[in-house]
C-alpha cells in the first residue's frame, strides 16, 4: 500500500485539529485502521480513486470524532475492552414502531419502565427520519438523516430518550437506511433539478437500453406496486428504484458517496445509539449481468463503513439486514462486517415447521448452517415488521425429499389460511405472476392460530395457539443470540386490517403486522383469565430464566437429530460448564425421545427442567415425554 498518500491524508486532517482534546486517540485509531479502509476503498474504487477521495474521508471522520461526547467516548472505550457485549444472556431486544407504542419520543421515554420492567435490554426504534408525508414505507424512505419526522419529536427529544435508555442499561438500535434515500432528501431534489454532481448520486439514465439488460438478472422486489427496479421522473430520465418509485438507490460507484454517507452515519452515531440496522445491505452494489445483490464490493463497502466506525465510534456496532440465501446471509457476519445479523432461515423455518409439524428442514439445516463466526451473534427472531420470505435452500430440502418450490406454494397457502386444516390467518404478499413467488404477512398471533381460534371461540384451539405462541419465543430466546421480540407480540396482538381503509397503506400488506399497542391491548395483558395474560406471564417466566443462566449466553449451540420427526433439540454448553438440552415438540401430539438423548447432558446424573421446575434423572431407560407443542430445557450444572 501506498503509505505516503496514508501519512499525508492522517497529517492533513491532523493538522486542523492537533489542538483539541483526544486527538492522540484519533491519531492512534487513524494508524490502526486506515490501511484496512484504504486497501478496501482501493479494491472497490482501484488505486487512484481511492487516494484522490481519502483526505476528504478523513477530514469527515475527524469531524465524527471530535463530534462525539465524554460519555459516547467513555462508553467507546468500555466496548473496545468489552466487544463481546452483545453475547451476553441479559440480551432481549424488542422493535417498536415509535408512533404505535407511545405517540412520540417523549411518550416511549415515559413508557421506558414498561419495557425495562419485561427484561428489554435493546430497544430498536423503527426509522424515526423525516420521509415523505402519506407513503414513505414505514419510513424507510429517508428524506433527511439528520432530522427526526417532525411528528414523533426533535433530535434533543431522541438524545435525551438515549440518555434515559443508557441509564437503565439498554442499548438503542436505530436504522441506517444507505440503500437508498427518498426521492425528496435534497440530494435527491437537486438530482431532479439537472445538478450534475447530485445526478451522480444516484444511478440516472437516459433511456432504457442499460436499464433493459440490468433487468434481465434483477429480482422483483415489490412486483405488486410496480414491474421492475426502476423509475422514471419528469425530465424523462430514468432512476434506480430497487423498492418503492420513491425510494433512490445510492450510487456507490461514486466514491464521494460513500464520504457523503459515511458523514451521515457517524452523526447517527454520535445520537448515541449502539446498534446501527443495516437496511437492505445486499442491494447496495451493481453489476450488470448479476442479481446486483450480494456482490463483493457490497461487502467491501460494508467492511470499509466498519472500519469508519472503528477509527470515529467503535462502540457502534452493525446489524446485517439481508434477507436472502442462507449461503449469502452467514457472508456479511463477522466482527469486520456485522457483529450483530437478523437469522431469516430460523424464523422462516419456525414457520415452516408449525405447518409442517415436521421439524427437519430446520434439523437439517440448522445443523450446519447455525454456526457463525465467534466474535459475532445472531439476531433471532420470529416476526418483524416486513414479511415472510422461505429462504431455506432447495438443497437441504432435497436432501430430505422436499421440493422447494411446491413446498414454499404450500407454506404460502397454509399461512394465508387457504389449504384445508390451517389454523392460520395471514395475507400473502407481492406475488409475482411471472414466477409464482410469494411472501407471507401477519402477525405472530394470528399466523399461529390464534385469530382463527377467538372467531370460532374453541377453547381447545386457544389454548394450543397459546401453546405455540410460547413456543416459537422459546426457541429465539434460548437457541444462541440476541432474541427480538416485536412489539405487540408479548400481548399476542392480533391482525390490524386498519390499514386497508388507508390510501397510502392499503397496497402493502405488511400494514397487516403493524398494530397500534393500544391502553386495552395492554389492558388484556394483566387481566387474569385470558390468553394474553397467560401469555404476557409464560413469556416473561422465560426471559427471566434466559438472564438467569450464563448457558443462554456465550456458549456453543448445536443442533441434533431426535429420532422423532416432530420435536426439534439443541444443546447449549459453556465448556467445562452449564448444559441445556432444548426439546420442543412442533405438534398437537404428545411426543416421546428416545431416552439416549439424555447422553448429550452426561456426565450429570439429574438436570431440571427450568420451565416447568420439574427434576428428571438422566441415565433412566424411560423416553422423554413432552406433550402439545411442549418445550422442555433440561438444564445441568457440572
Ligand atoms: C428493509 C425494510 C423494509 C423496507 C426495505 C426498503 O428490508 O425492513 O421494511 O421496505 O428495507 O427500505
Ligand atoms: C425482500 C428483501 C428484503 C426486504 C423485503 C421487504 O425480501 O430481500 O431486504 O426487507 O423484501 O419486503
Amino acid at each position: 500500500m501506498n503509505t505516503a498518500v496514508t501519512h499525508e491524508a492522517i497529517d492533513n486532517a491532523l493538522s486542523r485539529v492537533k489542538r483539541k482534546a483526544g486527538s492522540n486517540v484519533f491519531k492512534q485509531r487513524l494508524a490502526e485502521h486506515l490501511p484496512t479502509l484504504l486497501n478496501l476503498l482501493r479494491g472497490v474504487y482501484g488505486e487512484e480513486r481511492a487516494d484522490a477521495h481519502l483526505p476528504a474521508l478523513v477530514d469527515t471522520l475527524a469531524e465524527g470524532f471530535f463530534a462525539r461526547n465524554d460519555t459516547l467516548r467513555a462508553k467507546d472505550e468500555q466496548r473496545i475492552a468489552h466487544p463481546q457485549w452483545h453475547k451476553s444472556q441479559e440480551m432481549v431486544g424488542m422493535a417498536v414502531y415509535v408512533d404505535l407504542v407511545a405517540d412520540d419520543l417523549q411518550g416511549l421515554k415515559a413508557k421506558l419502565p414498561y419495557y425495562a420492567d419485561l427484561g428489554i435490554t435493546y430497544l430498536h426504534l423503527m426509522p424515526l427520519y423525516k420521509a415523505p408525508e402519506g407513503d414513505s414505507d414505514g419510513g424507510y424512505a429517508v428524506s433527511d438523516y439528520r432530522a427526526m419526522n417532525p411528528s414523533l419529536g426533535t433530535m434533543e427529544d431522541l438524545r435525551d430518550l438515549a440518555a434515559a435508555m443508557d441509564a437503565l442499561g439498554m442499548s438503542l438500535v436505530m436504522d441506517f437506511v444507505f440503500n437508498h434515500t427518498s426521492d425528496e432528501h435534497a440530494w435527491a431534489m437537486a438530482a431532479k433539478n439537472g445538478d450534475a454532481m447530485f445526478s451522480d448520486y444516484y444511478y440516472m439514465f437516459n433511456d432504457r437500453v442499460q436499464i433493459d439488460q440490468y433487468e434481465r438478472t434483477l429480482r422483483e422486489i415489490f412486483p405488486s406496486v410496480r414491474r421492475g427496479s426502476f423509475t422514471q421522473i419528469e425530465d424523462g430520465r430514468w432512476v434506480w428504484t430497487t423498492f418503492n418509485s420513491f425510494q433512490w438507490d445510492l450510487n456507490y460507484s461514486n466514491p464521494e458517496v460513500f464520504r457523503a454517507i459515511v458523514g451521515e452515519m457517524l452523526f447517527l452515531a454520535n445520537v448515541g445509539c449502539d446498534v446501527l440496522r443495516l437496511d437492505a445491505l445486499a442491494f447496495i452494489w451493481k453489476e450488470m449481468g448479476t442479481t446486483c445483490e450480494n456482490q463483493p464490493n457490497a461487502h467491501r463497502l460494508i467492511q470499509a463503513f466498519n472500519s469508519c466506525l472503528r477509527i470515529a465510534a467503535p462502540s457502534v456496532v452493525f446489524k446485517s439486514e439481508a434477507i436472502v440465501h442462507p449461503d449469502e446471509v452467514i457472508q456479511y457476519v463477522s466482527p469486520e462486517e456485522c457483529h450483530l445479523s437478523y437469522n431469516p432461515l430460523l424464523m422462516a423455518l419456525i414457520w415452516e415447521s408449525l405447518a409442517t409439524r415436521e421439524t427437519r428442514l430446520m434439523t437439517k439445516s440448522l445443523s450446519y448452517r447455525f454456526h457463525a463466526h465467534s466474535h459475532a451473534s445472531w439476531v433471532n427472531y420470529a416476526r418483524c415488521h416486513d414479511d415472510i420470505g422461505w429462504t431455506f435452500d432447495d438443497r437441504d430440502a432435497a436432501v430430505i425429499g422436499i421440493n422447494g418450490y411446491d413446498h414454499r406454494l404450500f407454506l404460502n397457502k397454509f399461512f394465508t389460511g387457504e389449504f384445508d386444516g390451517s389454523f392460520s390467518k395471514g395475507m400473502g404478499f407481492q406475488y409475482n405472476p411471472d414466477n409464482g413467488d410469494c411472501r407471507v404477512c401477519g402477525s405472530l398471533a394470528s399466523l399461529a392460530g390464534l385469530e382463527r381460534a377467538l372467531e370460532n371461540g374453541d377453547l381447545h384451539q386457544i389454548w394450543l395457539a397459546e401453546q405455540r405462541i410460547l413456543m416459537i419465543h422459546s426457541i429465539i430466546l434460548s437457541i444462541g443470540g440476541v432474541p427480538l421480540f416485536y412489539q405487540g407480540d408479548e400481548l399476542a396482538m392480533l391482525n390490524d386490517y386498519s390499514f386497508l381503509e388507508d390510501s397510502h397503506k392499503a397496497h402493502d400488506a405488511r400494514w397487516v403486522n403493524r398494530p397500534r399497542v393500544t391502553a386495552p391491548a395492554l389492558q388484556l395483558a394483566q387481566t387474569q383469565g385470558t390468553v394474553q395474560h397467560r401469555v404476557f406471564n409464560g413469556l416473561r417466566h422465560m426471559i427471566n430464566l434466559r438472564k438467569s443462566y450464563d448457558v443462554f449466553g456465550d456458549a456453543r449451540s448445536q443442533v441434533y437429530e431426535t429420532g422423532n420427526n416432530h420435536v426439534f433439540a439443541y444443546l447449549r454448553a459453556i465448556s467445562g460448564g452449564d448444559k441445556v438440552l432444548c426439546l420442543v415438540n412442533f405438534s398437537e401430539y404428545d411426543q416421546w425421545v428416545e431416552p439416549s438423548i439424555l447422553e448429550k447432558l452426561s456426565p450429570a446424573k439429574f438436570a431440571k427442567d427450568l420451565i416447568s421446575g420439574v427434576t428428571m434423572g438422566t441415565q433412566s431407560h424411560a423416553h422423554v415425554q413432552l406433550k402439545s407443542y411442549q418445550v422442555l430445557w433440561l438444564h445441568t450444572t457440572p
